[in-house]
């Protein structure tokens, strides 16, 4: 009796921990279906590069017209979307808070912060998108030329657990991204010294950091099975780490990022710090830059300052770049109660749902004025 309560219970714990998973792979979905056309394989057909949600450059074109890389298209627009939401994410707080990223330009660049230090992040992040999504399409059987991950069973795997299971394909989307993005700057043949090669190293190298910080950022993952609740069964498999891990250390390696200039005959980038003690070279991981954005607070000709930051959510005891002084471009905050919808009272329903009330709290926020 005792025993055939102890299984039940496990198979309760078993149950619900699916749904907390499913419930985040819906999410994963959501943002799929929003762009996906989802005929376009129920009938069958071959999705079309046109169907990206972004401006190809030529060789892109071909490569993806000619080369047979058509169907990594649905993986390239969820990895552009993972971007963009990850950089308004990360940027909320920011003077420059990614509003202006259009997400058809996020391949090409994006002219007004171009070789800034934001410039670096955006670059980045979409190689990394891109890296994700083709990793996780490849799993979810949407590219034909690659499927379940080929890494070898990791050494310290226990003994008794078994390798299997269907592992994001990490090495395809690293690959695949390097490939695929870093085209667009083998295009053109800029002179030594130019600008267009100082830009075009910059991005190389930035694109190359956000797909590495995917590669390495995968985790191991296991799965019990069994009913005695000791959980002597288990599988594993390779899975990436969500994208907020990657953006999260994306944006930490943006706040340290190093300045960037031409060395002596003009083919490399070098870092422009003055002292040798601070002149070492930038690592494959890190993010590099050539240009300061501008200040968004700049005085405009006339003296004012620009109204732009009005209405932005402010913090009058941080550090950071949300400071009400900073943000609000010197021009003050206010306080406001502002009301807070908020689920509540959450109970587990037999199965498997959460059900919640909704409740309002009422929180002072400053903001600029
Ligand atoms: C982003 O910044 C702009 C300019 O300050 C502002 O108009 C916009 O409301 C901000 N967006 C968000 C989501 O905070
Ligand atoms: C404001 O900044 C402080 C210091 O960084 C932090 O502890 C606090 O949580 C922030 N408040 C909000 C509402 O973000």
């Amino acid at each position: 009796m005792l025993r055939l309560r102890q299984s039940t219970l496990f198979i309760l714990f078993n149950v619900a921990f699916q749904c907390i998973t499913s419930q985040s792979w819906l999410k994963q979905s959501n943002i799929m279906s929003w762009q996906l056309n989802p005929q376009l394989y129920l009938l069958g057909a071959a999705p079309k590069c046109t169907a990206a949600n972004a401006r190809l450059s030529p060789l892109q074109n071909a490569m993806c017209t000619n080369g047979g890389y058509m169907d990594h298209m649905s993986s390239v627009n969820v990895g552009l979307l993972l971007a963009l939401n990850e950089c308004n994410f990360q940027f909320s707080s920011n003077t420059w808070n990614c509003s202006s990223v259009e997400m058809e330009s996020l391949l090409e660049g994006i002219k007004d912060v171009e070789a800034s230090k934001e410039d670096a992040f955006l670059h980045a992040v979409t190689s990394a998108g891109i890296a994700h999504a083709v990793a996780r399409g490849c799993a979810s059987g949407t590219i034909s030329k690659c499927s379940c991950s080929k890494m070898k069973r990791p050494d310290d795997l226990h003994n008794d657990w078994v390798w299997q299971g269907c592992g994001d394909d990490v090495s395809y989307g690293y690959n695949f991204a390097s490939a695929f993005v870093d085209l667009r700057e083998k295009e053109s043949n800029h002179p030594k010294g130019s600008e267009g090669l100082a830009l075009t190293l910059m991005n190389t190298h930035n694109n190359e950091a956000g797909r590495r910080t995917v590669s390495k950022d995968y985790v191991v993952a296991c799965k019990c099975h069994g009913v005695s609740g000791s959980c002597e069964l288990k599988t594993c498999w390779q899975e990436l780490s969500p994208f907020r891990n990657i953006g999260n250390k994306l944006k930490d390696n943006y706040n340290i990022a190093m300045q960037v200039g031409f060395n002596k005959d003009g083919t490399g980038l070098r870092n422009k710090a003055k002292s040798k003690r601070s002149k070492r070279r930038a690592s494959k991981e890190e993010l590099i830059y050539l240009k300061v954005l501008p200040s968004l607070c700049k005085r405009k000709a006339d003296g004012s300052i620009p109204d732009s930051m009005v209405g932005r959510r402010c913090n009058t005891t941080s550090t950071g770049e949300d400071n009400c002084d900073v943000l609000c471009c010197g021009r003050g905050s206010e306080k406001r109660t502002v009301a807070i919808k908020e689920r509540c009272n959450c109970v587990f329903q037999w199965c498997c749902f959460v059900k919640c009330d909704e409740c309002i709290r009422y929180e002072e926020q400053d903001f600029c004025v």
